[in-house]
């Protein structure tokens, strides 16, 4: 059906017209009884005042975001995790993990993440510069360890320069490469001015017909803005949806492993861990029964290139999500009382859509991606030998310390 567009063209009109007609009464929906900030164009990124962005850092991040240095076995970067040429996320419905071992979460986008007060599926993470050290440092993700990663940048001569050029100090420090990273995340990883944006400022061709008949749905019809809405097209609340289970779960030892280990690691009772075949979500965070299942309402802004879709990589094709939301949402053993628990959010109702409209829908979801971010992956700096400072034995260095030590090195 999606080769045959503009056949469809005046199908599409003559729906859109019914559809305006009804949009003014939209009521709130059962269950989210909250006001609905409209759709929005992006303004600037939101810099916090205690890492404002510089071009140097930004550059720094960059590669840094690269640098496989910042895991334990110094084999992973961010960017394997979260490609350029995977949407800056995995194309695998689980993301891979740390080697030896698999993540048990589809990888996000980590494009416009810098709009994002909450991270995470789960929303655990408040900050991008709190969220980098959690994904090197994390078991299934980079599983590296604070010294180890500290002494590879400091024995990298070109790290040594720009860490001193941009944070002032004489050696690399760990703490400093987060907010770098984050930098990059924010300056460069931020997407304004697409499609949507224009067309949400004014310019009515800058969606074709077919795109702005899916918004007309998307906000009355098909009620996805009772959920996502504002600028990022998320509310940032979090609802169990009743996706379906990943098999990956039931059919592989290593998703097992990793899906029971994380069940116990974040904190779930004993029964839940040994009951539970399904991610208890934001529970882990808050560890109230009444929040078992419930996700965070994905960003929509840059689909187009970021399939697989949920936190599970449950669904491949943005068709195949528009078709569970027009079922009404699915089941799963937190919606159908398996555990005692019934948390699927009673927003999600069968919406009775036709096949014109769940198409426009996803051409409305295709369109608003904007332009793909495509980038090359940087040249990483190497390794030295630090050079011996004459008569400097190891007591010496301690008493005098390692800042002086290294300017020693410095002036020579
Ligand atoms: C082994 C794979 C892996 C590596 C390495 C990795 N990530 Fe991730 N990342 C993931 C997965 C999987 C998620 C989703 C996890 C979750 O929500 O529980 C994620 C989530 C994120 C998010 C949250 C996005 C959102 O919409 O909430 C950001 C930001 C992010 N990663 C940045 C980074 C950065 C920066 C690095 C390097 C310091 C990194 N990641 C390294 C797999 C990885
Ligand atoms: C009740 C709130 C709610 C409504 C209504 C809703 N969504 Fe969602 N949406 C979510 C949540 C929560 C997630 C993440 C769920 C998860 O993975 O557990 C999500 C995820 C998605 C994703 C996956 C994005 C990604 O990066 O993986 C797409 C696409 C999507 N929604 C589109 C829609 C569309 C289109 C509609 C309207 C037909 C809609 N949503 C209605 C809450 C909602």
């Amino acid at each position: 059906m999606r080769s045959n567009n503009t056949g469809l063209r005046g199908l599409f009109v003559f729906a859109y017209a019914g559809v305006l007609g009804v949009t003014g009464g939209i009521a709130l929906a059962e269950g989210d009884p909250d006001y609905d900030p409209p759709l929005a164009a992006l303004g600037p990124v939101p810099v916090p005042p205690d890492n404002p962005i510089t071009d140097e850092k930004t550059q720094l991040g960059k590669l840094l975001f690269f640098d496989t240095r910042l895991t334990g076995d110094a084999s992973l970067s961010c960017g394997d995790c979260h490609d350029p040429k995977s949407g800056w996320g995995s194309p695998q419905p689980i993301s891979r993990g740390y080697p030896g071992a698999i993540h048990w979460r589809n990888s996000h986008t980590a494009i416009n993440t810098g709009y994002l007060s909450k991270l995470f599926w789960q929303g655990n993470a408040k900050s991008l510069e709190s969220q980098a050290p959690t994904a090197n440092q994390g078991a299934v993700a980079g599983n590296g360890e604070k010294d180890v990663m500290e002494s590879r940048l400091r024995q990298t001569p070109y790290y040594i320069e720009k860490f001193k050029e941009v944070f002032g100090t004489e050696r690399p420090n760990l703490d400093d490469a987060w907010q770098a990273i984050a930098t990059f995340e924010r300056a460069i990883l931020s997407q304004r001015d697409t499609p949507l944006d224009q067309y949400l400022n004014g310019d009515e061709d800058a969606l074709s017909e077919e795109a702005i008949f899916g918004l007309e749905l998307f906000q009355s019809k098909a009620n996805c803005i009772e959920c996502h809405n504002g600028s990022m097209l998320t509310d940032e609340k979090y609802y169990n949806l009743g996706l379906p289970r990943p098999y990956e779960w039931e059919e592989f030892g290593l998703n097992t492993i990793t899906f029971r280990w994380e069940t116990y690691a974040k904190g779930a009772p004993e029964k839940y861990y040994r009951e539970f075949k399904d991610d208890a979500g934001l529970y882990f965070t808050t560890k109230r029964p009444s929040d078992i299942g419930k996700h965070r309402t994905q960003p929509l802004r840059y689909l187009a290139y970021t399939p697989p879709y949920m936190h599970g990589g449950q669904f491949y094709t943005l068709e195949e999500v528009v078709e569970f939301y027009n079922e009404g949402g699915g089941e799963n053993e937190f919606t159908d009382g398996t555990h005692g628990i019934e948390s699927k959010t009673p927003i999600l109702k069968p919406l009775d859509l036709t096949d014109e409209e769940m198409e426009a829908l996803v051409i409305f979801l295709e369109e608003i991606s904007g332009d793909e971010i495509t980038m090359a992956v940087p040249k990483i700096p190497v390794y030295a030998v630090m050079p011996d400072v004459p008569g400097l034995d190891q007591a010496k260095a301690k008493r005098i310390g390692l800042d002086i030590y290294l300017n020693t090195i410095a002036a020579k």
